[in-house]
């Protein structure tokens, strides 16, 4: 691994905990990252918690990142949220084109791109989620579904110098327990690695490439053992302190 990639392990709380639940759950996120000096920890609250964790979260090593942006900064959009909006709550990151979005609200490549870029237009580092289905990987057509949703947002993310992270995460391995294993992980994230040196060699080396579906604290060191796996958005497991701790735990480097 390169030294500059930083592990980084982020839980995405999907539309868990949006209130009492989430400040106490950041509380406990607190408490364990203290304890990792060299591994960045994110959390993505829903919305309804993001103030109130920023206070919780305030002057600790856990950042806090928002699930979604609406890549305009104000205007008649009802019930979407903006960039100056996220920051303004004390948002550093921003998860964008999660699978879940793609598939239940119809995101496309083109809007996911467009997002990336209203994010970095905002001081809000972009985690740009793709992943192929079932099917797609049954016809053999993974590293092409993968290359296609990458291409679309590269030259956004290839623009700017700030280091933003990709999110591999392959749609049947979601919430399901069944997990990519370290081989098929790694085989993806040094395609994505090749594909971004191809575009450019720094971005290959800042930009940091996560794995997601199914982490879980007794998976996560053969994942994060990957010479191309940077760290984790980690969903169900990040809704437990004692879970996700041992999971970003996995992903120390020695020192
Ligand atoms: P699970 O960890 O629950 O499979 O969710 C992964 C995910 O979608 C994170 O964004």
């Amino acid at each position: 691994m390169n030294p500059s990639r930083r592990p980084l392990i982020a839980g995405n709380w999907k539309m868990f905990n949006g209130g009492r639940a989430g400040v106490e759950l950041a509380e406990a996120c607190v408490a364990f990252a203290r304890d990792l000096p060299g591994v960045d920890v994110v959390i993505a609250p829903p919305y309804t918690a993001l103030a109130a964790v920023a206070d919780t979260i305030d002057g600790s090593p856990v950042a806090l990142a928002a699930q979604n942006l609406y890549p305009k900064d104000q205007g008649p959009f009802t019930g979407e949220i903006s960039g100056p909006m996220l920051e303004e709550c004390g948002c550093t990151w921003v998860i964008v084109g999660h699978s879940e979005r793609r598939q239940i609200f119809g995101e496309t490549d083109a809007f996911v791109a467009e997002k990336t870029s209203a994010a970095l237009a905002h001081d809000l580092l972009p985690i740009v989620c793709v992943g192929e289905t079932l099917q797609q990987r049954e016809a053999g057509e993974t590293l092409r579904v993968v290359k296609q949703q990458i291409d679309a947002f590269l030259d956004v993310i290839a623009r700017t110098p700030k280091a933003v992270a990709i999110a591999y995460e392959p749609v049947w391995a979601i919430g399901t327990g069944k997990t990519a294993g370290p081989t098929e992980a790694e085989e993806v994230h040094a395609a994505i690695r090749s594909w971004l040196e191809k575009k450019d060699a720094d971005l290959a080396k800042r930009t940091r490439i996560l794995y997601g579906g199914s982490v879980k604290a007794d998976n996560a060191a053969a994942l994060l053992a990957c010479p191309n796996v940077d760290g984790a958005l980690v969903g169900g497991a990040s809704l437990d302190a004692g879970s996700f701790g041992a999971i970003a735990r996995a992903a120390r480097r020695p020192s």
